[in-house]
């Protein structure tokens, strides 16, 4: 705790007011703790970073593509691959691909472009037999979430039958891998009231896996964007290997740091009259910025409900992470424009936020390329997810970069 400060002392030596750490921290750019007096701490030297970001001139862009080169003996089957974010990520990381699956011929496509060594199977999940894979060592899959009909009582493997849970279930249960990882929405974590995790996590654990899940801020990882993914590990039992996460980093990368030279490329376009309202909203600003007749044109029945509707509007800023990218970058309640420049991110520009390699081309209409990034797990958080994950089936953590996980899941799993 020797480095952490209250809220006052930071203020006071970095020279901006209480309110502004506050808003730093509730905007996700810093992160606060308590100390043993119940006062929120902050790290100097990470408050600090940020306000270099705002006000002065930062000495290192912190944007890069994370990829070691060496490879390890590793092999991951990949269910629900889309343009590969998780798969380019673990690549890149050291592990390497038995077979990636997705049936959207675009996404396909674009696995094979970049990588056309890579054993990509283009088909519906449900027509696979997984058990010529058995053994493998890790099943990973970013199944698409879908309601369960609960109706109160403790659903069984078979009846959550047409889920793509089940398919990656039935994908777990027929190739027995050493481990899994199951990577979801933050908003599994309440759906239906959390009967959907606690079917999702009883049935995993009834397949003989050891268990534990955790909401991950990508902002913290490498990647330029606000985006939180829910990530659950799953060990066989038998084995008794160690679960470890990764650790939050004291830095974050702003819009700023990621755009810098970005290519230019293919993009969508805005009418004249929607560039005309953007023109009026600051880097950072939102609907609000407007002069009411237009927050009235614009907003449309929107304007008299409640709710701050912050993403409608919206200009990124450029001195924070991007907010989380969708599979559209002027849907009208989530709109992502750029930070100068009156008009939606472009594709490359997309593909850098979600930390895709500049090479790393898309393959469909330009709808289908931004839908297939939005999709995505950002590559450099599925880096340092492959990383703890090859440091668990070696049970050998690296500790600066990874925690063990010891909190067991709140739910009872029997
Ligand atoms: C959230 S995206 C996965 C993104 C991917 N993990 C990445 O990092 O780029 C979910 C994918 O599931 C695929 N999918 C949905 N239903 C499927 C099915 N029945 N069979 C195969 N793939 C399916 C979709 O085409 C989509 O690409």
């Amino acid at each position: 705790m020797a480095n952490l400060i209250t809220v006052t002392e930071t203020a006071k030596i970095i020279g901006v007011s209480i309110d502004t750490i506050r808003r730093w921290e509730k905007k996700g750019l810093i992160r606060g703790q308590r100390n043993n007096l119940n006062y929120r701490v902050f790290n100097l030297a990470e408050v600090k970073r940020v306000h270099d970001k705002f006000f002065g001139e930062p000495e290192i862009n912190n944007y890069r593509i994370l990829k070691t080169n060496k490879k390890t003996g590793y092999h991951v089957l990949e269910l629900f691959a889309g343009a590969g974010g998780t798969a380019l990520g673990f690549s890149n990381s050291g592990l390497n691909h038995t077979m990636l699956n997705d049936f959207d011929p675009d996404s396909i496509n674009t696995i094979r472009k970049n990588k056309p060594l890579w054993n990509t199977v283009s088909a519906d999940i449900r027509d696979i037999n997984f058990k010529k894979f058995k053994g493998i060592d890790i099943v990973e899959g970013g199944f698409p979430c879908q309601a369960f009909s609960y109706a109160g009582k403790k659903l069984g493997f078979k009846d959550i039958r047409g889920t793509m849970f089940f398919e990656f279930a039935r994908c777990v249960k027929e190739v027995q891998p050493k481990i899994f990882m199951g990577e979801n929405v933050r908003g599994l974590l309440k759906h239906d009231g959390g009967k959907t995790l606690d079917t999702i996590l009883r049935l995993l654990y009834k397949l003989g896996y050891n268990i534990k899940f955790r909401v991950i801020k990508s902002q913290y990882h490498d990647v330029p964007q606000k985006r939180e993914r829910l990530v659950i590990f799953g060990t066989k039992k038998e084995l008794r290997l160690p679960i470890f996460f990764p650790r939050e980093k004291n830095y974050i990368v702003t819009v700023k740091e990621a755009l810098a030279d970005c290519p230019k490329s293919i993009g969508q376009e805005y009418t004249s009259r929607k560039k005309e309202i953007m023109g009026h909203v600051k880097p950072g600003g939102y609907w609000k910025e407007l002069p009411v007749n237009l927050q009235k044109e614009y907003m449309g029945s929107s304007f008299y409900m409640g709710g701050g509707k912050t993403g409608m509007a919206r200009r990124l800023s450029w001195d924070e992470p991007s907010l989380t990218l969708t599979c559209n970058p002027a849907q009208k309640q989530t709109e992502r424009c750029h930070p100068k420049e009156t008009r939606p991110l472009t594709v490359r520009e997309y593909a850098r936020i979600q930390t895709f390699p500049d090479n790393w081309g898309f393959t469909g209409t330009v709808s289908s390329q931004y839908r297939q990034i939005g999709n995505a797990l950002p590559v450099n958080l599925a880096y340092h997810l492959g990383k703890c994950l090859i440091a668990m089936l070696e049970k050998k953590p690296d500790l600066r970069a990874m925690e063990i996980a010891n909190e067991t899941p709140k739910r009872k799993l029997s």
